[in-house]
């Protein structure tokens, strides 16, 4: 099927920037639209965004992506076959033709590449979970649900950026939101009893008004007893320290707990936070310069816990080999706008399967209705997805498409659960 149109404009996201979106059209009809998500707290590695500058939106526009898109891309994808999303796809990186997508930009690439996929799967008359699945059984993921949201999505109130809940004892989708749920509305019962209640961050994720990094672990362990569940069995905790944000090069300053450490005295600070809170999952616990630091993390944690790689790893294929040479991590986050196509970001989920890491499907800070991660995630057999908090209809319009796909009659073949975690219970 050929590609018969394709337009972009400008649309706008959930912290209200501008941000690219793509519409394409086959010759028969069918269309897809893709759209390109936002980073707050980026890797230095990402596909690179293409933001016009100047004084208008804050520099933020995306006039020149949009006309790329028109000029350059258009051209040469319209007349070839949807279908064809490799081809599509080298495509897109050659007419860009710098290493990190910064002259076309990765948000007109990402945008395309996910339209030119919803395209393909219109045309088959698939919903793209399937298109993706190829008829091979394919589970919904597990996912990881932000409570509280510190770091660059709440005005740096706390250091750490994501605290975050994983209903390990769930057997379905739909009772891991129902359990998330609970959690999340007695936290806000807590802040509120407290006088701490001061809305929420830019995931959804209650405002962080708290006096220390671990006062947010102590108060999350006291939302899920509230809500009548068991930490550690039920309910446990998932980080993303985001410690790019506040670390370089092997110096870490956290502002709340008024202390500088080193790699190894923030090394060992986590460790402690594990044996002393049912975490489960941390994300960029080290820096992304600090390699030396998230081996040696990994080595003295990965056999019990998950330690994922964002910052670090980009969705890039080749730094995922890199890392597991090393033993850098044991998990890999999936954010399609940091690889910046669709082949690119599956070729980093197939190296992290080659290398025995899991996999987490991600959406950004900067979000819209959007819910193709949700079909990426169920349609790569990702095993989890982590999409923001429990509240704001750009989050919650994706852990609803999951539900939607979950109880409709051609539904994938399970749930993932927490036997997909890494490093959990090999000790
Ligand atoms: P970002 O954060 O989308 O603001 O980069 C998400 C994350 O760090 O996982
Ligand atoms: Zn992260």
């Amino acid at each position: 099927m050929k590609i018969k149109q394709i337009q972009a404009r400008r649309i706008w996201d959930s912290r209200g920037r501008p941000t690219v979106e793509v519409e394409v059209v086959n010759d028969d009809g069918t269309l897809g639209i893709g759209i390109a998500p936002a980073g707050a707290s980026m890797g230095t590695r990402e596909a690179v965004e293409l933001r016009d500058g100047g004084a208008r939106f804050k520099g933020l526009d995306v006039q020149a992506a949009l006309r790329g898109i028109e000029r350059e891309i258009a051209p040469v994808l319209i007349g070839r076959d949807v279908t064809q999303q490799a081809s599509i796809d080298a495509a897109l990186i050659a007419l860009d033709g710098t290493p990190n997508k910064a002259r076309l930009g990765g948000n007109a690439a990402i945008a395309t590449s996910l339209a030119v996929l919803h395209a393909a799967a219109a045309h088959a008359r698939l919903p793209l979970w399937r298109y993706l699945a190829q008829g091979r059984p394919v589970q919904l993921p597990l996912p990881q649900i932000q409570i509280f949201g510190g770091g660059a999505h709440a005005g740096r109130r706390v250091d750490v950026q994501d605290f975050m809940v994983i209903a390990t004892g769930a057997t379905s989708f739909t009772d891991a939101l129902e359990m998330t749920a609970e959690v999340y509305r007695s936290a806000g019962e807590i802040m509120a009893a407290r006088g701490q209640l001061a809305g929420v961050a830019d995931e959804g994720g209650w405002w962080p008004s708290f006096s220390r990094n671990e006062e947010a672990l102590d108060t999350l362990v006291a939302a899920i007893e509230r809500a009548g569940l068991v930490p550690g069995e039920d309910v446990s905790i998932a980080l993303d320290i985001a410690s790019s944000e506040f670390g370089h090069a092997g110096r870490y300053k956290l502002a709340l707990d008024n202390a500088e450490l080193d790699s190894d005295a923030l090394c060992e600070k986590l460790v402690r936070w594990t044996e002393k809170y049912p975490i489960v999952s941390i994300e960029d616990p080290l820096a992304e310069d600090d390699e030396a630091g998230l081996v040696a993390f990994t080595r003295a944690v990965g056999h019990r816990l998950q330690v994922v790689g964002d910052d670090y790893l980009v969705t890039s294929a080749e730094r995922v080999r890199a890392a597991a040479a090393l033993g850098a991590c044991n998990c890999v986050l999936i954010k399609p706008n940091q690889a910046g196509t669709v082949t690119e970001t599956h070729a980093a989920l197939e190296a992290a399967r080659a290398a025995g890491y899991a996999t987490i499907v991600s959406a950004r800070s900067g979000e819209t209705e959007d819910v193709a991660i949700v079909h990426l995630a169920t349609g790569w057999n990702a095993g989890q997805l982590k999409v923001g908090s429990f509240a704001r209809s750009e989050r919650m319009a994706k852990w609803n498409e999951a539900v939607r796909i979950e109880t409709r009659p051609d539904a994938p073949s399970g749930f993932a659960g927490k036997a997909v975690l890494a490093g959990r219970g090999k000790e």
